[in-house]
């Protein structure tokens, strides 16, 4: 009746039902894509997104991570941002970064910014993919064995004595400048068996200026400190054979971690006196136990247990490393949000070291914090899966041997408190190099 009356009626609840049923499919996929359009942040205009505040806070006393920061504050655990034309993705959660280091599912891969793949070369370990990676690494274990370890801990302790020898009382020293020495030269000897000479000279030189062309912007420009770079990669090239082209690269990256961790340990262990007495109390032990002959070896290292906490906590709170770039092989979800093929995903290893959810009180330098059991993935100075630090455990080797001959041999006080960061740094690097007074010497031939 109401049909024939209305003859219309049909078609228009056909229409309200046809709008209903869009409507519900749009909810639907906006429901379901969601999360590629929610992931917070801020890409900015096409190409050159944020890469100029990127770059300004590179230029900063504050260091390139302020960047990181302030986002990671703005927008919460994960953001997205655009750098050199390229979508970034910081993460700062443990549960992530379990999944993203294992790389499950196969999902991602390796991928530094342009600049450092440049640098370092995109054939090396660092940069190196997949199977090629595998292969790289499975032939450089060996350099990294147990054995391998046990002499280098002799030869680098012998290294440090002599250095510290030369170092006089009532001098000031600057611990950056003497650990990026001592660092650049066993990192030659260990790796391509370099000790001396005109070219271990040039590596010191050279590295530096790869190591300050890092974060640079890569235009190949004469003039510039990427060219300066490049450069100075082609000096190192050809002073090098072409057998171990897979094993040098990685240097300039190592001396600069294992220098700069060692000078923030300074720093840390200056600020906290009481932390300084406990390891007394170890290390003069340890000296007792050792003949008056030796060098330290790996045993002795192993007999200390409260000098590895604070080689740990101090590596938590400098964070040497501050993020592990990847890229994802394929669209994905991580968190709740879309992640497209190509886009390149941090681990942010320094927000997972600092947020008090993770670590209680991680703004105090604690090393007794380490006598519990960490949380999974809290701890990620060396980073972990299959791209973990191959050279973790020579890392804490020398921080140990450095740590001892410095606190036995010397009665030393930092004279800079500054906490600014060296501009253009990739790894946290002090921009004071950690100034301190040496008071008191041992006779460090003594102890040989
Ligand atoms: C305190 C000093 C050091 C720190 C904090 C450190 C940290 C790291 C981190 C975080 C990674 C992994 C990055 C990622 O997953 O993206 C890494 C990789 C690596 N590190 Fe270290 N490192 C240190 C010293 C060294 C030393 C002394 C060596 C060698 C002599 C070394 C050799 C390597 C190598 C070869 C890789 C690449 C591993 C791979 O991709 O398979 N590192 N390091």
């Amino acid at each position: 009746m109401l049909v024939k009356e209305h003859p219309y009626i049909c078609y228009h609840v056909v229409l309200l039902m046809l709008f209903l049923l869009c409507t519900k499919v749009w909810t639907l996929w906006c429901k379901k894509n969601k999360a590629a359009v929610s992931i917070p942040g801020n890409r900015g205009l096409l190409f050159v997104g944020e890469t100029l505040q990127f770059m300004a806070a590179i230029n900063s006393s504050k260091g390139v991570y302020e960047f990181v920061r302030i986002r990671r504050l703005r927008y919460g655990n994960c953001f997205k941002t655009r750098l050199f034309g390229e979508t970034h993705v910081f993460i700062s959660r443990t549960e992530s970064a379990k999944v993203i280091l294992n790389n499950e599912g196969g999902k991602f891969s390796k991928k530094y910014i342009k600049s450092i793949a440049e640098l370092v070369g995109s054939d090396s370990l660092l940069c190196s993919a997949q199977q090629h990676h595998k292969l790289i690494r499975f032939c450089l274990f060996s350099l990294f064995s147990t054995a391998s370890l046990s002499s280098f801990v002799k030869f680098f302790d012998a290294m440090v004595v002599e250095a510290m020898s030369s170092w006089s009382c009532e001098s000031i020293v600057v611990i950056q400048d003497e650990t990026l020495k001592l660092a650049c030269k066993a990192m030659c000897k260990m790796l391509i068996s370099i000790e001396s000479g005109y070219e271990l000279m040039v590596m010191q030189k050279e590295v530096a200026s790869i190591c300050d062309a890092m974060l640079s912007f890569p235009l190949r420009l004469p003039g510039t400190r990427f060219y300066k770079g490049l450069k100075a990669r082609k000096k190192i090239m050809d002073i090098l054979d072409k057998e171990i082209s897979e094993r040098r690269s990685g240097i300039g990256t190592h001396r600069d971690t294992i220098a700069n961790a060692m000078t923030w340990m300074v720093k840390f262990v200056d600020e906290n006196q009481e932390v300084l007495n406990e390891l007394m109390k170890e290390q003069v032990q340890i000296e007792k136990q050792g003949t008056r002959s030796a060098y330290l070896t790996l045993e002795a290292l192993n007999k200390m247990p409260y000098a590895s906490k604070v080689v740990k906590e101090a590596l938590r709170m400098a964070s040497v490393v501050q993020w592990f770039p990847r890229v994802a092989l394929q669209d994905c979800e991580i968190e709740g949000f879309k992640i497209k093929k190509g886009w390149n995903i941090n681990i942010d290893a320094r927000s997972i070291h600092l947020d008090p959810i993770v670590h209680n009180d991680p703004d105090v330098f604690n090393p007794s914090r380490f006598s519990d059991e960490s949380k999974p993935y809290s701890f990620l100075a060396f980073g972990m899966g299959a791209r973990t630090c191959l050279g973790k455990n020579m890392a804490k080797a020398m921080l140990l041997v450095f740590l001892h001959r410095l606190i036995t041999t010397y009665k030393w006080k930092v004279i800079d408190s500054d906490s600014s960061i060296q501009k253009w740094a990739l790894f946290t690097k002090l921009k004071s190099g950690c100034p301190v007074s040496l008071t008191y010497m041992k006779d460090t031939n003594k102890t040989m």
